[in-house]
């Protein structure tokens, strides 16, 4: 394999890393995405068995009934708040968990957290599977979620860890990679067993464990990021695997840059109250916004609910759920693009360019639904497949751009310090505002009906400007040399590093 140089100025002037793509790091990296694969899964498997009518009558027996009355209003049928409490309890858990994971991340390491993450994930899925009463249910989702918030924390961290500079974002973005894999075969799963009566939900339900044995088996194949080792004073467990996983001896500049960086972060006892110092509010910003922009773009009112979505606007059972395998197949090959073009084009051109891609769909969508779809009419043929090639004109943008650099950007903008810390914000707000989307989608649709899409709309114009102004390119710079070469040169955000400065002085 070539060996890649990298030349970087470090905080005490120029640095040459010396590493190779090696296949060992490359394993690591394939290994630890399959965490993508469950938070995946889970996403793409609640719409499906939201919208089957097994699982609605023993569950949910009023909304089944609502859905069988032939004159329900088209944008208020599925409308309920347990339903809805179904697909979202889990990412309340996950928002919890995710600051428990921080802790765990940083006192254990990433990869205990990654084993953890997947035993809570199988418990989950076995009440899940096996439910008799929505309490089940829902504790079994609460599991699940606390497996994803421990996975989502743990994952893209070490993958940003382990990562020669130059593949950081291509790296990290297997973990997007894979909860698209994992929304597009639960999309599958869902269509093949809906029409395994009565218990085809169980099996789709219960498939949720196959990712999570993955990452459990795996886990134990995988190394520790030599960060988190040297960070936990393993010093030479910690450079023998830098060595390892950079396919060299010479790894001197790395290894005193995170010498370094584990320095500075032994300084900092309290993590949490760093985060809330002047200094750290760029990146805690950054971090935040990308999630709570990632959510605002509309996707998971698709991901969860498009096969819901297409039945509203007037598909049959089987054509909406394969509908949204389309959209599944979409979201895969499109982060593929991501993963090739993110360390050559940057993160910003990615971004903005699907902020325009991303405004034009949505708009068309709820003009085409505006004008076509009233409460109790069928949509015609021709508009309903419209209706899907805008709808994966949008996810292919969302899939190069915001979805996997809502991951990425926050993982890599933190020194060590702060990284775990302020990486549970990052996680932590993406629950909070996928359960409000999961939450309130389908009552927002009864309310706002077609209007709904310009909702969505006027989110996409504030993070273009947002991306425009405040997000500074990340590219091809060292994850330990953020601040000085990120934070203090951007015309905004240094402001709060040369206060922070004087403060010091
Ligand atoms: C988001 C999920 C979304 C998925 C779609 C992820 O980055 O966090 O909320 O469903 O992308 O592919």
């Amino acid at each position: 394999m070539p060996a890649i140089v990298m030349s970087n100025a470090g905080p005490n002037g120029p640095k040459e890393f010396e590493g190779k793509i090696t296949i060992y790091v490359v394993i690591c990296g394939v290994i630890a995405a399959t965490g993508g694969l469950m938070f995946g899964y889970d996403i793409g498997i609640s719409g499906g068995v939201t919208s089957m009518d097994d699982f609605l009558e023993e569950f949910f027996p009023g909304v089944y009934a609502r859905k069988h009355k032939a004159k329900e209003d088209n944008y208020c049928k599925y409308d309920n708040q347990g339903l809805q409490l179904f697909t979202s309890s889990l990412y309340l858990a996950a928002l919890v968990s995710s600051f428990v994971a921080s802790k765990l991340c940083t006192k254990h390491g990433r990869r205990l957290t990654m084993q953890a993450a997947s035993v809570f994930f199988l418990a989950g899925v076995v009440l899940n599977a096996a439910a008799r009463n929505i309490a089940m249910l829902i504790i079994g989702r609460i599991l699940l979620g606390v497996g994803v918030g421990f996975a989502n924390q743990a994952v893209p961290l070490f993958l940003s860890e382990i990562a020669p500079v130059r593949i950081r974002g291509a790296l990290n973005i297997l973990f997007q990679l894979d909860v698209t894999i994992g929304i597009f075969v639960a999309n599958i799963v869902n269509y093949l067993v809906s029409n395994i009566h009565p218990w085809g939900w169980r099996l789709a339900l219960g498939l949720a464990g196959v990712p999570a044995t993955m990452l459990c088996l795996g886990s134990f194949v995988i190394a520790e990021t030599p960060t988190s080792l040297i960070e936990r004073e393993q010093l030479i467990e910690g450079l023998a695997m830098l060595k390892k996983i950079r396919g060299t001896g010479n790894v001197d500049a790395e290894h005193q840059e995170i010498l370094h960086a584990c320095e500075m972060a032994r300084q900092v006892k309290q993590p949490f109250r760093n985060l809330m110092k002047r200094s750290s509010r760029p990146q805690l910003v950054i971090a935040i916004a990308m999630q709570v922009f990632q959510q605002f773009t509309g996707i998971n009112a698709i991901m969860f609910y498009a096969p819901v979505l297409f039945q509203t606007i007037g598909f049959k059972n089987d054509a909406s759920l394969l509908s949204a395998v389309i959209t599944g197949i979409v979201n895969v090959l499109s982060t593929v693009v991501s993963v090739v073009l993110v360390d050559k084009v940057g993160r910003r051109f990615l971004l903005l360019e699907a902020c325009g891609q991303m405004l034009i769909t949505q708009v068309a969508i709820g003009g085409l639904l505006f004008v076509n779809l009233r409460a109790t009419n069928e949509l015609q043929h021709g508009v309903a497949i419209w209706v899907v090639v805008l709808v994966c004109l949008f996810v292919s943008s969302f899939a190069w751009s915001w979805g996997p650099l809502g991951w990425l950007i926050p993982s890599e903008t933190f020194p060590l310090a702060t990284r775990t810390a302020g990486y549970a914000f990052a996680v932590s707000s993406n629950m909070v505002f996928t359960f409000v989307i999961a939450q309130a989608f389908l009552s927002m649709m009864c309310h706002l009906r077609a209007g709904i899409f310009f909702f969505f709309a006027a989110w996409i114009v504030v993070m273009g400007l947002f991306v425009i102004f405040l997000l500074p390119e990340t590219k091809n710079v060292p994850i330990d040399e953020m601040t000085e070469k990120v934070w203090k040169k951007h015309w905004f955000w240094k402001r709060f590093m040369d206060e922070e400065e004087e403060e010091r002085r």
